[in-house]
């Protein structure tokens, strides 16, 4: 399968990988917060972030990622850091403790309004100069929705108002011609108002009047980047997204999604090659395959056992309160699974095995359905390396257990490697998220 090679600017005849971090304050693992050294100078993570995106932009990467959680669960937030600030504004403050690196924010279609949101995302371009990215979810947690005094519409309800959502939100991104600036003081005239064009809009679910009331942003449009797997999803995707967030096991599940993907973009008039595909690779590493191991058994055997299979139930869209762990998942609770794909990841899992659902749960680790290493800087670097050439992946989004020790351990160590490979930059390519990306500029498309 072909796609555009070359963009990063490195070698003509080779793909070369991109890396967006997943960034939590202490890591993606949930005994990660035991393992570092906790100084407790800093509890609620913001200096962590600023400290670690630092780290980032050193290894070159090509941006962080912000999750979203919009409702708070009483048995994680006793036992790991629940520090789910709003991703929009720590962007705000990450633009300005860095230069170079992207930024990306995740932000609900479900919970938000698309006047608003085109605003904060179109103000952060600005603020960051063009290195922003927004992780469209359409928000799966029914807690979220209680929170916002609503029921949860039904999956495929979700990705309906998503994909209005998304149309609207580009075409006020799109309401300013990129010459409408004037700035003539001798004239009087700030700028042109006939290349200032009202996005109207009249949907199922929402409409707009106006045009944005911020000028086009440095890239044009923020980079659109989607995290759904489901054929919904992947439709999604399909449509509107540059970026993919994906849990892929194997190369050749990978390979399928990414079939599916590019069957979508083509649907919608899209070149495929113009979306990048970063599955999750959750990672411990160590100077050695056995440090790596016994880093990986610390922190499993700091896990509360229970923790881990309330964690995998509420992923799945589970009642807790209907599950005994000392027994396989039964067919009654499997049956009232929504129509996720982290859903029917679990639940099929669940359904294959005889094992009690605890001990299936101790086994999930990282994203449900998701890619787990342990193991030496070398070792990584070859998957990397596999998956990226044979264009199974364009790269993946790092979930590193243990923050900050394991991203300086790939920036420091798998880095180099994967550059002596020709399999990764030597310098940013240009000054935005798009450039790092090697995505062109979206071109202005005049509201109808
Ligand atoms: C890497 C990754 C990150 C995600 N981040 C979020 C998030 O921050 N907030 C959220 O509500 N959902 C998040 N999701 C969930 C997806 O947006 C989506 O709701 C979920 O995968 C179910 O949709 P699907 O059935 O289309 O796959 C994430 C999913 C993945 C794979």
């Amino acid at each position: 399968m072909a796609y555009p090679l070359g963009h990063e600017g490195l070698m003509t005849s080779q793909r070369v990988a991109h890396f967006i971090v997943f960034l939590t304050s202490n890591g993606y693992h949930e005994a990660g917060w035991r393992m570092h050294e906790f100084d407790g100078t800093d509890p609620i993570g913001l200096q962590s972030y600023i400290h670690s995106t630092a780290i980032c932009e050193r290894g070159l990467l090509d941006g962080v990622f912000f999750a979203d959680r919009l409702s708070l669960a009483a048995f994680r937030v006793r036992a790991f850091p629940q520090d789910h600030h709003d991703p929009l504004q720590l962007l705000s403050a990450l633009a300005m403790n860095s230069t170079q690196i992207g930024l990306i924010a995740t932000a609900s279609t479900t919970f938000s309004n698309p006047w608003d949101l085109a605003r904060r995302f179109a103000t952060l371009d600005h603020v960051s100069a063009g290195r922003i990215g927004w992780n469209i979810v359409t928000t799966y947690d029914p807690a979220a929705a209680e929170n916002f005094g609503v029921s949860l519409p039904e999956h495929d309800d979700r990705y309906a108002r998503a994909t209005e959502f998304v149309e609207v939100v580009k075409r006020l991104w799109d309401s300013w011609e990129d010459d409408a600036l004037i700035r003539d003081p001798a004239a009087g005239i700030w700028a042109d108002s006939a290349r200032i064009h009202p996005a109207v809009f009249q949907g199922n679910y929402y409409s707009v009047a106006g045009a944005l009331s911020v000028p086009r942003s440095p890239q044009g449009q923020p980079v659109l980047a989607q995290a759904g797997s489901s054929p919904a999803g992947i439709e999604l995707a399909g449509q509107t997204a540059d970026l993919v967030f994906t849990p892929q096991r194997s190369v050749e599940a990978a390979t399928e999604f990414r079939q599916k993907i590019n069957a979508a973009a083509k649907r919608h008039g899209r070149q495929a090659g113009n979306v990048r595909i970063l599955p999750g690779l959750g990672y411990v590493l160590g100077s050695t395959e056995a440090e790596a191991r016994a880093r990986r058994q610390r922190l499993e055997e700091s896990v509360d056992p229970t923790l881990r299979w309330q964690m995998l139930a509420t992923t799945a869209g589970l009642d807790i309160s209907k599950i005994d762990p000392t027994r396989p998942l039964s067919a009654e609770v499997a049956a009232s699974a929504p129509p996720t794909s982290f859903a029917k990841n679990i639940v099929t899992q669940a359904l294959q095995t005889a094992r009690p659902f605890g001990e299936l749960a101790a086994s999930f680790t990282g994203l449900p359905g998701g890619l787990e290493f342990t193991g030496s800087p070398d070792q990584l670097a070859d998957l990397v390396e596999e998956w990226v050439s044979c264009g199974a992946s364009d790269g993946f989004t790092l979930q590193p257990a243990i923050v900050p020790e394991d991203l300086a351990l790939f920036v420091d160590h798998v880095v180099p490697i994967l550059q002596r490979r020709h399999l990764f930059r030597r310098e940013y390519e240009g000054p935005t998220l798009r450039d790092h990306l090697g995505l062109p500029r979206p071109r202005l498309r005049r509201a109808m």
